[in-house]
């Protein structure tokens, strides 16, 4: 079912809790479709799909209890592998500012976040994905207390939901396999609002699929992706992007259908080279990748002409 943004306010909650504690793990991903691009409150220009990688996790814990004597409207402190976090806390802090509306508990009780990852963040591998992915996770744990009645299907839709107003691209590791993020028109069911399962026949190569990532800076990028969103407001080239993109997802399909590997890559090499390609054009122009991401790229193009082999590359907004 698709549902409206209005299924996503609360009803009222009939169950009473003074305190607990929930914990919820969740998965980065890697577009295959990138979304580059974003209007509103975090509606993408195009649509995207990704594959849910199994191992880069955030892992987040949410203890809560009723707020007493404190005036402030969000009362949390945020430790990230065992220390406070006050860039993390003022990300999470606007987080909880667009959430609210949808989770008004949030003004109910003090929380403290605890949350570690399992490889690097801000470095342009997706941490901000499943770390928003984790807490949205934790915080419909809590709903679901309050309401428990909620079924399964609902309880990952609003997750999903509540993760895209994090991370855009969060939205999509609620789910694992391929998630599509953005109303397309041959998709059934996606949605601006939330990712959803890819639902069409997908052959079975990709179902063992390996991705393994290149550390090539682990270090902090120089352009946030909320930023280069935001950069694609005014690009001479947006368009013509948010068509590509629409086209490359129509296409993927029938090549997710039948297996074929080279049209596959073809795919998807261009289209994490149109996302970098839309950071070197935009106004002020930046470079995310590094000159070893370069030679990686050649060498796997080398490999590959060499080999017969199908090893391909994808970059996220980042060198890695
Ligand atoms: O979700 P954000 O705002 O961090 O943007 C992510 C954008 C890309 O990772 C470059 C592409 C994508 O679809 O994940």
């Amino acid at each position: 079912m698709v549902l409206t943004e209005k299924d996503f306010f609360p009803k009222n909650y009939p169950a009473e809790i003074s305190s607990g504690k929930v914990s919820a793990s969740a998965p980065s991903n890697i577009a295959l479709v990138k979304y580059w691009g974003k209007y509103g409150e975090q509606f993408p220009k195009n649509a995207s799909i990704s594959f849910t990688l199994n191992n880069c996790k955030t892992e987040t814990t949410l203890h809560f209890e009723e707020k007493i004597l404190t005036e402030k409207e969000f009362d949390f402190s945020v430790f990230f592998e065992g220390k406070e976090n006050l860039a993390f806390e003022l990300k999470i802090r606007q987080f909880f500012e667009r959430i609210v509306q949808y989770v008004p508990f949030l003004k109910e009780y003090s929380f403290r976040i605890e949350t570690e990852n399992t490889f690097p963040h801000s470095s342009g591998i997706a941490s901000s994905a499943s770390g928003m992915a984790a807490l949205a996770l934790c915080l419909m744990k809590i709903e679901k207390q309050l309401l428990p009645e909620m079924s399964e299907e609902f309880f990952l839709q609003k997750a999903s939901f509540l993760a895209r107003l994090g991370s855009g691209s969060a939205c999509r590791s609620i789910y694992d396999g391929l998630v599509v993020w953005g109303k397309h028109p041959e998709i059934p069911n996606s949605s601006n609002l939330y990712g959803t399962k890819y639902s069409k026949e997908v052959h079975e190569i990709f179902h063992q699929f390996c991705d393994v990532i290149l550390l090539v800076d682990g270090g902090q990028k120089k352009v946030s992706s909320s930023v280069g969103h935001a950069l694609m407001n005014d690009h001479p080239f947006a368009e013509a992007r948010f068509l590509q993109a629409e086209n490359n997802l129509t296409s993927l399909q029938e090549i997710l259908k039948s297996g074929d590997l080279t049209k596959f890559i073809e795919r998807v090499e261009s289209e994490a080279l149109s996302l970098h390609a839309m950071m070197m054009t935009a106004k002020p122009y930046f470079l995310l990748i590094k000159p070893n991401t370069l030679k990686i790229i050649e060498k796997i193009w080398e490999f590959r002409e060499q080999t017969g082999l199908h090893l391909c590359f994808t970059l996220d907004a980042g060198a890695n």
